[in-house]
């Protein structure tokens, strides 16, 4: 880990998700990346929508949804996110349905069949008297009978090697994209890490934008998230690791999925 002191409040807002972490994003996990899809199809699909995504940011996940016939809604605070989801959206003629407000703010007039939050985005509530709130506005927005999805990263990951690093991707121009990543701070009775991502755009061997991105995550306990499910509302709540229903959580799993539903 760096010995980087505190950030300072206004180097850069908490879990911004600037341009050029959504045009990274989309280069690591276009629509229909990673591990979910089929689970979210299967499960949504036996559910009457419509659905809601929270911070569902550049669509990966919403975008196959909605190819799939699902009324999915969403929400996301990151306008560079919302303008990825966008371009994606009307690249493929789909008709997107989504606000930018965030966890903490976030008022729909409709009632949810199902609410996801996929992908650990949960952890980025970093603060667990507002994580505990929004658990209890998805119980709000759901219709009797709705039923919550939240996936969300093991307690081990706050620790999880290897804190720093760098990693890189080349765009369809040519650029070189980097990030170089630093844990700043490690707060173990807090549950949260803290992490400086530096975003650079490498041109002609010259540096010729950079952005900074300050990542915020509260891991959870599973029994704590549990219990902060039912002190929500939420009944019937299941557990299963990488989206292998019916099959026991074991310790390596990398995210824990977990189901409620709102009583009818
Ligand atoms: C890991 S991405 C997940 C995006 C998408 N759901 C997916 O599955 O690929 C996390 C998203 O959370 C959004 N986000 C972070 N903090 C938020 C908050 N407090 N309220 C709403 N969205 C937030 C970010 O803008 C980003 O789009």
């Amino acid at each position: 880990m760096s010995d980087t002191t505190a950030i300072k409040a206004n180097a850069s807002p908490l879990n911004r998700y600037g341009e050029m972490c959504a045009e990274v994003y989309v280069l690591d996990k276009p629509p229909g990346a990673l591990g979910d899809i089929d689970y979210y199809r299967e499960a949504l699909g036996r559910l009457d929508g419509p659905f809601l995504e929270a911070a569902c940011g550049s669509g990966r996940l919403m975008i196959p949804m909605l190819e799939a016939g699902l009324d999915v809604h969403g929400f996301d605070h990151s306008e560079h996110m919302l303008a990825q989801c966008r371009a994606a959206a009307d690249e493929r003629g789909l008709a997107l349905k989504v606000q930018r407000t965030t966890y903490e703010d976030f008022s729909f007039e409709q009632r949810f069949g199902a609410i996801v939050s996929p992908v650990g985005s949960f952890a980025l509530v970093n603060d667990y008297d507002a994580a505990a709130a929004a658990l209890r506005r998805f119980h709000q927005h759901l219709r009797p009978g709705g039923r919550l999805f939240v996936d969300i990263m093991p307690l081990a990951y706050l620790t999880a090697r290897p804190l720093d690093g760098v990693r890189s991707w080349t765009t369809p121009s040519g650029d070189l994209l980097r990030i170089v990543s630093n844990v700043v701070e490690l707060d173990l009775l807090a549950q949260r890490r803290v992490s400086q991502d530096r975003y650079e755009r490498w041109r002609g061997g010259r540096l010729v934008e950079q952005e900074l991105e300050v990542l915020a995550v509260r891991c959870w306990g599973l029994k704590e998230f549990e219990l902060t499910l039912k002190e929500a509302g939420f009944a019937d709540i299941s557990v299963c690791g990488d989206y292998r229903v019916g099959r026991a959580l074991g310790p390596t799993a990398r995210q824990w999925c977990f189901q409620a539903v709102k009583a009818g």
